[in-house]
């Protein structure tokens, strides 16, 4: 159920000047109008159509509501939560943060300096709003409102009003379009697949599939990659490359994680006991890796959540994986780097993810504290059409093995691939050329098919 739509009739109040502000809004049917609720009657100051967002005044500076809303048709408004705004508010430029405060303090006072118009003091351009509940669409009119008061103060000539109007006139009607363009209806897109994000969340829709990765001398399985999947009840499966982005710049990304961190944990334990029971210990035991987001390492319950994992499964050290991109690990690369080093400590296993893509020096290798490296896919992908791509993983796979690292090769799809990554030297790979990343039960089935090729004991 969509808890955020909400529903008004024509003529509701959605809220009055001076509540408190839970929400803004954003018209998805109908229409709205904005009104100051004045003892003398009321001024409209706006309406809005659907595709506007309106409400977001006291979400921002938490103050009571500038004006109040009330339904012109019977309307559907997608509710923003204060969560939604504040995230995204914190991560602000500050000196932006500022402008934002400062733009709606002065609206505030304009808006509270705004009495119902004395027809002596009002401008010829205002008297015919002196009606009760007058519904402007003119965005002129509206306007004229807003710069009256500032009349009164001043004082000014009846051209200098006209001139102020047509200012912010024209500067509203180059920000409007805004509204209509392709910028604005993704990030209303982003705003609605975050609410759903909650609800998959909340509602069990994600889901994780796992990826083999395999010995590369000889195709033995050596761990997997757990790799998130969202089944969306109406949109059937989205992909991770679209909705972990907005999970990261959401912040939902670090809930997403502990769970696939638990989830994936105790799915190892059933795959190493699988492994045992068809190859005894002849094996090392099968690892699993997990990503994490450079945000993840920030949270003050990271190490305890990983410690966690790491015990309630009685995991044998080594076999947990944490993967984190080359990017992400520059973020904050001396907390990154004290955290990981506790997660070894604990047990844990550190891989550098697509490795080769994140424009770093070199240099930060020999003080990471992380033990394997995984060659991104788009190198593997041309390594035979683009010889510079060869010497680069030539040397990335030189490097790894002067630092004692673990090299896995991602991306492999071809027997081609296999030879070429097997003659270079490279340790394990990962590809759909072995196997595509696949729910439980098929796992299952494939760890069976491979005792046909490594027989159980
Ligand atoms: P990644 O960590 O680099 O994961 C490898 C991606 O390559 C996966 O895409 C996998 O399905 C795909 N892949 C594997 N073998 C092949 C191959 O042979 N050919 C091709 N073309 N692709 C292959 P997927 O599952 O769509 O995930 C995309 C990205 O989303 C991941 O890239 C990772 O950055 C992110 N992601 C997925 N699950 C999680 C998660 O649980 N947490 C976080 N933070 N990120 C995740
Ligand atoms: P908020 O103060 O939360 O609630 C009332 C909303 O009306 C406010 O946020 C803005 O979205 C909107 N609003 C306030 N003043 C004006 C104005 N002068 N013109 C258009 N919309 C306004
Ligand atoms: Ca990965
Ligand atoms: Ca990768």
């Amino acid at each position: 159920m969509d808890t955020l739509m909400r529903h008004f009739k024509q003529g509701d109040w959605i809220f009055h000047e001076g509540d408190e502000g839970e929400c803004a809004y954003i018209v998805e049917h109908g229409s709205v109008a904005i009104v100051l609720e004045r003892a003398d009657g009321h001024i409209t100051l706006a309406t809005y159509g659907e595709g506007t967002l309106f409400g977001e005044m006291a979400i921002i500076d938490q103050k009571p509501r500038s004006a109040g809303a009330i339904a012109l048709k019977d309307c559907s408004l997608r509710a923003i939560t204060r969560a939604q705004l504040n995230h995204r508010l914190e991560r602000a430029d500050p000196i932006l943060k500022i402008c934002i405060q400062v733009i709606l303090k002065h609206l505030r006072k304009t808006l509270s300096q705004i009495h119902s118009p004395e027809p002596t003091k009002v401008s010829s351009h205002v008297a015919h709003l002196n009606e009760t509940h007058h519904v402007l669409d003119s965005k002129d009119q509206h306007l004229t409102q807003v710069v009256n008061p500032i009349v009164d103060v001043v004082q000014p000539t009846e051209q200098a009003v006209q001139s102020m109007a047509e200012t912010i006139g024209q500067a509203m009607s180059e920000a409007n379009p805004l509204m209509a363009t392709d910028v604005f209806s993704e990030a209303i897109k982003t705003l609605h697949l975050e609410q759903e994000l909650q609800v998959a969340l909340t509602e069990r829709q994600l889901k994780l599939y796992y990826q083999p990765i395999v010995r590369l001398s000889d195709g033995l399985i050596v761990g997997f990659e757990a790799l998130m999947r969202w089944i969306h009840p109406e949109k059937g499966m989205i992909s991770p490359a679209v909705f972990i982005p907005i999970a990261e710049r959401s912040g939902q990304i670090v809930e997403m994680t502990y769970w696939a961190l638990r989830e994936a944990s105790s799915q190892l334990k059933q795959f190493q006991n699988v492994q045992k029971g068809y190859w005894g210990t002849q094996y090392a035991p099968l690892f699993m890796s997990v990503n994490f987001s450079g945000r993840d390492f920030l949270d003050g319950r990271f190490l305890d959540e990983i410690q966690h994992a790491l015990q309630s499964q009685d995991l044998p050290p080594k076999s947990l994986k944490l993967e984190i991109t080359e990017s992400m690990l520059m973020l904050s690369p001396e907390e990154v780097q004290r955290v990981l080093g506790i997660c070894q400590s604990y047990g844990a296993s550190v891989a550098i993810d697509d490795f080769g893509t994140g424009y770093s020096s070199l240099s930060y290798l020999q003080s990471m504290p992380a033990d394997t490296l995984k060659i991104d896919q788009s190198f593997v992908r041309t390594l035979h059409k683009n010889d510079r791509h060869l010497a680069l993983v030539e040397s990335i796979l030189h490097l790894a093995g002067r630092l004692g690292m673990l090299t896995v090769a991602e991306g492999v799809e071809t027997a081609e691939d296999v030879d070429t990554l097997r003659n270079l030297g490279c340790d394990l790979a990962q590809g759909y050329y072995y196997a595509r990343p696949m729910p439980t039960e098929q796992v299952l089935a494939w760890m069976e098919k491979q005792t046909e090729k490594f027989p159980k004991i």
